[in-house]
């Protein structure tokens, strides 16, 4: 005989594992829509294709839905709470207003949903209180790729991917304090070598900059305090004093299934630290695709698909990351990256030249590289 359980107990402790939203819908009689909330929805298998939900037996919507050829599984967004609450009412007309499109087989597609699938009923049965429902899927497709509405202990949220995110931070303004200390260096190295200069800071994963000084024919295209993922080979130049453990870190952020990039990353940083700066050579397709990325990426509030696909492209940069310099070479760069020395209580901080003429010497990098360190060291004075 199973041990009785506190039912109280039972919420509280399953209430801590989270799950997503979404509304079961069907077309009913009338022409209008009907459904519940469930946030009991899975997939189960590929082949055949089944979705499952669990409605409670006592469920007077799910007594009206099973009746119904066909329903759709709307899973709602991030910003849908308000629809969530309204339709997870015993209200007959919790549907009014509501904006929806049939979906291929009738049932309703709610608006703004994150995805919908349209399936038939392929089982009930009985389980407790509850019913185990299997779907089988017929139709389904991404609406709107957002953030979902997630339900966590009675409480409602959205999903923050952990490895990107950054939280404002007390070294930031350090950082663009410590960087206006070399303004006027930068304005005029900048001016001379019509390129465009700027500050960048690394706080937690993330480059940010924090000071620009755009005297390129084409400005700079990020913004100041823009955000970008540190991801290898990129953001080699911080981490050259780093310790072994935050290098790991770093390399781990490369795409999960590319050990030997790995290993090649890491000698390109024991390479930067060495040299004691980085060049990046450029070519412009994969310089379209990185900036496109990004975008997505932030556009997309950091959806963990789109982190993989920066990871994805950055590291295709390895390739093109520090080539060995020849002389009597020419070389076209997207960057040229020096560390700019800091105290120990702030973060690791690099100048980064882009905008570059094309076809520059040997020379002519070098003599950019000891400009841009001058600038660096004048930070340190
Ligand atoms: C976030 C959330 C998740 C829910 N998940 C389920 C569920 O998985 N199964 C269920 O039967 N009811 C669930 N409910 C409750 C129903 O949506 C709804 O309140 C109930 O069906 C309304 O009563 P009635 O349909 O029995 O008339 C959930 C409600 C919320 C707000």
């Amino acid at each position: 005989m199973s041990k009785a359980i506190d039912a109280a107990k039972f919420r509280e402790t399953l209430g801590h594992y989270p799950t997503g939203v979404a509304v079961v819908t069907v077309l009913s009689e009338n022409g209008q829509p009907d459904g519940m909330v469930v946030g009991t929805f899975s997939s189960v298998s590929l082949d055949p294709p089944l979705i499952g939900f669990f409605p409670a037996r006592s469920s007077g919507s799910f007594a009206r839905l099973r009746t119904a050829r066909y329903f759709c599984v709307n899973v709602l967004a991030s910003d849908q709470e308000p629809l969530c609450r309204r339709i997870a009412t015993v209200w007959q007309g919790k549907f009014d207003g509501v904006a929806w499109r049939a979906g291929p087989l009738g049932s309703p597609i709610l608006e703004g949903v994150v995805s919908w699938i349209e399936c038939t009923f392929e089982d009930i049965r009985e389980a407790g209180d509850h019913y185990i429902v299997l779907g089988r899927v017929h139709e389904l497709g991404v609406e709107r790729s957002t953030l979902p509405l997630l339900f966590f202990q009675g409480g409602y949220g959205r999903f923050s991917p952990g490895s990107f995110v950054a939280t404002p931070d007390p070294e930031l303004i350090q950082a663009a304090r410590l960087a206006e200390t070399i303004r006027r260096q930068l304005e005029v190295l900048s001016a001379e070598l019509a390129v465009n200069c700027s500050v960048l800071a690394k706080i937690r994963g993330d480059a940010v900059q924090v000071l620009a000084a755009n005297g390129a024919a084409a400005p700079e295209a990020i913004p100041l305090g823009h955000r970008q993922p540190i991801i290898p080979p990129l953001g080699a130049v911080f981490m050259v004093n780093s310790s072994p453990a935050e290098v790991d870190a770093w390399l781990e952020r490369a795409p999960d299934d590319d050990a030997e990039r790995r290993v090649r990353c890491r000698a390109l940083l024991d390479k930067v630290r060495e040299r004691g700066y980085s060049v990046l050579a450029a070519e412009p397709e994969l310089l379209r695709r990185h900036e496109a990325a990004l975008s997505a990426f932030e556009q997309s509030d950091r959806l963990p698909r789109h982190e993989r696909a920066v990871r994805q492209v950055t590291s295709e940069f390895t390739d093109l990351f520090c080539p060995d310099l020849k002389t009597g070479e020419r070389y076209d760069l997207a960057s040229i990256v020096v560390r700019l020395p800091t105290p120990p209580d702030l973060p690791p901080m690099a100048l980064r030249m882009t905008g570059l003429a094309r076809s520059l010497s040997t020379e002519q990098i070098e003599a950019c590289v000891e400009r841009l360190k001058q600038v660096a060291d004048a930070a340190a004075q």
